[in-house]
């Protein structure tokens, strides 16, 4: 039987290459899964716990999503500088389904999308999907790389620009405040959509949190996706999204059809969480644990790193981004050196459309133990070390 193309489109981001044979030695860089010791086990339980004890968390409900957890979403929001109330807020399966069900609203095969390069590789897998014409963007250090999208957007047709502006994921870099404010002004002048990825808004280490560019959204252009996902735990599967009601419509009656609802259970249980849990204090802490475990791994990476090679210092997040030289190839260093010496990150080539971050790698310091993050380092640098001395013939 020939399956539909999405498939093999889908599969293109290889995702299969992450995947590896389980090994107990490892030291993996590469998921970006929260620290299992930060979920809040005890107090999740007591609001699922109380949810179940009403019998109509067990029914279909409708969806939109529970109308108490969307007001407490439009709560958060509001605080953290976006205008919105619980009819403007759509709950999603996760932030993964936002991307999806916003690639669905805009895009028809060959429609023009901006992605940053590096970017989200989820993302690039719900994209692919529905086909787009890609063009890449340059991340920079305060973001993606503003003159390089006017100039795609003066010669293509760009219906929609993805962007992670906070913490982003591969690189940890934010964008800065006059990006924001000029990337809307930009989406207004060439009538495009933007969608705001922002799952690590709440994990701020160090600075001043700047505003979401959906707070400077004046035409209903741009969509705001979170997630409880890196802050509470991510098999609730629980997002959300913000958008102006002439989208919020057409998103709705696509969630719908894909799915129906999102459990009502989960919903109900997580706003009973929010209700009795000290939410402030709970990322407070989460803030502290990453912040330090960031510390831990660019100490030693700063310490370790041989010559020719980067990384990015985040401000938050989960990630930081190593670049390497030019013409060394992640992805066979992973397969030929680093999975053999037990240690694991995400080759760039994954991260972008056309393949195109081949030197450089993500690494999350996230997800391992603390404990972990330097003797994985010494890995990692080791094989480094060795990569270059192969590379240069140099004998030291
Ligand atoms: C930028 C970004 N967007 C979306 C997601 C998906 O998150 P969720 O679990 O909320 O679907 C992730 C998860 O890694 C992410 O990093």
């Amino acid at each position: 039987m020939k399956l539909a193309n999405r498939v093999a489109a889908t599969q293109n981001v290889g995702l299969n290459d992450l995947y590896t044979a389980p090994d107990p030695q490892q030291i993996s860089f590469a998921g970006g899964y929260p620290d299992p010791a930060m979920f809040p086990q005890a107090e999740l339980t007591n609001g699922l716990k109380q949810a179940a004890a009403d019998r109509a968390a067990f029914q279909y409900a409708d969806a939109w999503g529970d109308r108490a957890l969307r007001d407490q979403l439009a709560a958060l929001m509001m605080a953290d500088g976006i205008k919105a109330t619980g009819t403007d807020i759509l709950i999603t399966q996760g932030a993964q389904q936002g991307i999806d069900l916003t690639a669905r609203l805009m895009l028809d095969p060959g429609d023009g999308l901006v992605v940053e390069a590096p970017t989200y590789l989820g993302a690039l897998a719900a994209f692919n999907q529905y086909a787009p014409t890609y063009y890449e963007v340059p991340m920079q250090e305060d973001g993606m790389d503003l003159e390089a999208l006017q100039k795609i957007q003066l010669t293509h047709p760009v219906k929609m620009i993805y962007t992670v502006p906070d913490f982003q994921n591969p690189t940890g870099a934010v964008m800065s405040l006059e990006k924001r404010q000029a990337l809307v002004r930009l989406a207004n002048r060439f009538d495009v959509l933007i969608l705001e990825d922002g799952p690590y808004r709440f994990l701020r280490y160090e600075g001043a949190s700047l505003p979401p560019i959906k707070a400077f959204d004046t035409e209903g252009r741009v969509i705001f996706l979170g997630s409880m996902s890196k802050i509470l735990s991510p098999s609730l599967r629980l997002g959300w999204l913000v958008a102006s009601p002439q989208l919020l419509d057409g998103l709705e009656t696509l969630k719908g059809a894909a799915d129906v609802e999102s459990s009502a259970l989960i919903q109900r249980g997580v706003s009973r969480y929010l209700d009795a849990a000290d939410f402030p204090a709970h990322l407070a802490q989460l803030r502290q644990t990453y912040r330090d475990k960031r510390d831990v791994m660019l100490a030693a990476l700063h310490r370790e790193l041989p010559s020719g090679f980067a990384v990015t210092q985040p401000h938050g997040g989960f990630f930081l981004w190593l670049q390497g030289p030019a013409g060394l190839d992640m992805t066979r260093l992973q397969k030929g050196t680093l999975l053999p010496a037990h240690v694991s990150l995400v080759p760039g080539r994954n991260l972008s459309p056309h393949h195109t971050m081949a030197s450089g790698a993500r690494l999350t310091f996230a997800a391992p133990a603390r404990e972990d993050i330097e003797p994985g380092v010494k890995r990692l640098t080791k094989a480094l070390r060795q990569r270059v001395r192969q590379a240069t013939g140099s004998a030291d």
